[in-house]
């Protein structure tokens, strides 16, 4: 089972590109390693992240994430459990709120952002976002992804699935 959890945020200041690489960098292993996924959104002032995994993890990670003095005012919108991921390819994706795809999308919906989408339409437009991103990315960028998620190994037991696949080893 799996929890998934999507809260928005202010950002304390104007956020620019350096500050999404600067959460990117932080974020992108700590979430590997606690077996996290999930999508970030952002435009020049407001937050809005995706984030699923195991209870425990998404909890912890919570807890570093508001603590975080980048931003203020976190509101959680939609708390979900299941026994799926809706980004199960993606340890930490980032998403602009300037990406063409994106707009597109939100245009032929109605909605002049994506904060005013209802939440679960957000879900499914990020989704339908990374979905397309993935398929673009190269074999290259995938294969990294892959090593990536074999060097840093979970910190939580792996299951008896994973052990037969010897899955992230
Ligand atoms: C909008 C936003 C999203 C973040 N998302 C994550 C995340 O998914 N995982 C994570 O570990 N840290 C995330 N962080 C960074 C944490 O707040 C924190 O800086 C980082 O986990 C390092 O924590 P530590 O200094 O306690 O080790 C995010 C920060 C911000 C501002």
């Amino acid at each position: 089972m799996f929890v998934q959890i999507t809260y928005d945020s202010r950002a304390c200041a104007r956020i620019t590109d350096r500050d999404i690489e600067k959460i990117t960098a932080c974020s992108l292993s700590k979430n590997i390693a606690n077996d996290l996924t999930g999508f970030l959104y952002h435009d020049d002032q407001r937050f809005l992240h995706i984030l699923e995994g195991p209870t425990e993890q998404v909890s912890d990670a919570m807890e570093r994430i508001t603590g975080n003095p980048m931003h203020h005012s976190l509101k959680v919108r939609l708390m979900n459990r299941g026994r799926e991921r809706s980004f199960p390819d993606w340890p930490f994706g980032t998403l602009a709120a300037t990406d063409p795809e994106l707009r597109r999308i939100i245009r032929n919906m109605g909605f002049r952002d994506v904060f005013d989408a209802n939440v679960l339409d957000v879900i499914k437009i990020i989704k339908r976002v990374a979905g397309r991103k993935y398929r673009m990315m190269t074999s290259l960028e995938k294969q990294s992804l892959t090593d990536a998620r074999r060097i840093i190994r979970p910190k939580i037991p792996l299951g008896v699935t994973e052990d037969i696949l010897d899955f992230r080893r």
